[in-house]
């Protein structure tokens, strides 16, 4: 399927700033980062670092001021919000700390929302769901609500939810920040499965502990991004990429 490594994202110069009263707050500051097909990667930093803005334009959920993104092939600066939209869709699974879950629907229609989206017909949208649930081990969940589910039954109701489409990248901003410790560490076990099977992931957290768990781990501080620990393969020029990517695969 892929000839060479794949550069699913692939981050040049970012920067982003903010308008606060008169003054710019500059919050990315140059950052470079390319995340191959098949990585599992964690983001590090502390509070305020920059992590969840970054991981916002990871997720095409905002756009850099200055600065590049290419993800999977398609330069977002070229997307209009409703192609951006169709390949945030496609291409990632959002998995977040408080999950993100609708509290008015089963476990079931939460999974299905993100293929509603994507225009995916009824029957084979709830197939997709189930099978999704199931793999989570929640196959007899499926029409249990939020709140009747506990904080690990509903994190893994939003994994299926990421993972009903099939994306190839999935990315989790402090996906264990809401639960105690034996139930984190059951969330990352998922998280390392999902890897083996192929997946792209990147992790963002405070968490040392937490970041043990992915390959390879770059640093932000204050902005800046710094490779601590595994390949060191940030930003390469002149890498070529492998072929592009068929959607729905
Ligand atoms: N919309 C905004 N307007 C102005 N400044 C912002 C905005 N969003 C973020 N910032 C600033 O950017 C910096 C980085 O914020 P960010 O949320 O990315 O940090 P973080 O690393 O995710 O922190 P935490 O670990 O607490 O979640 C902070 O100083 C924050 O005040
Ligand atoms: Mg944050």
């Amino acid at each position: 399927m892929t000839i060479g490594r794949h550069a699913d994202i692939d981050l040049q110069g970012i920067v982003k700033t903010y308008r606060m009263g008169g003054e710019t707050v500059t919050t990315l500051r140059g950052v470079c980062l390319r995340v191959y097909r098949g990585e599992f990667l964690a983001i590090v930093g502390p509070s305020g670092s920059g992590k969840s803005t970054l991981m916002n334009i990871i997720g095409c959920l905002d756009t850099p001021s200055q600065g590049k993104y290419i993800i999977d092939g398609h330069d977002t600066s070229r997307l209009n919000d409703n192609r951006l939209a169709e390949i945030r869709n496609r291409k990632i699974g959002f998995i977040f700390q408080s999950f993100h879950l609708l509290s008015q629907l089963t476990a079931v229609e939460n999974v299905e929302l993100p293929l509603i989206y994507r225009g995916v017909a009824a029957k084979q949208r709830r197939e997709m769901a189930l099978r999704a649930l199931t793999q989570m081990g929640l196959g007899e969940r499926i029409n249990h609500k939020p709140p009747e589910l506990s904080g690990g039954q509903q994190q893994r109701v939003a994994i299926a939810r990421a993972l009903a489409g099939n994306p190839p990248i999935l990315l989790a901003d402090e996906p264990t920040g809401a639960l105690d410790r034996k139930t984190g560490i059951e969330v990352l076990a998922i998280m390392r499965e999902l890897h083996a099977k192929g997946h792209t992931i990147v992790l963002i957290t405070h968490d040392p502990n937490v970041a043990d768990s992915a390959q390879r781990v770059v640093r932000i501080t204050d902005g800046e991004l710094m490779e601590e620990r595994g390949e060191g393969r940030a930003a390469e020029p002149g890498v070529e990429d492998g072929v592009e990517e068929h959607l729905g695969q």
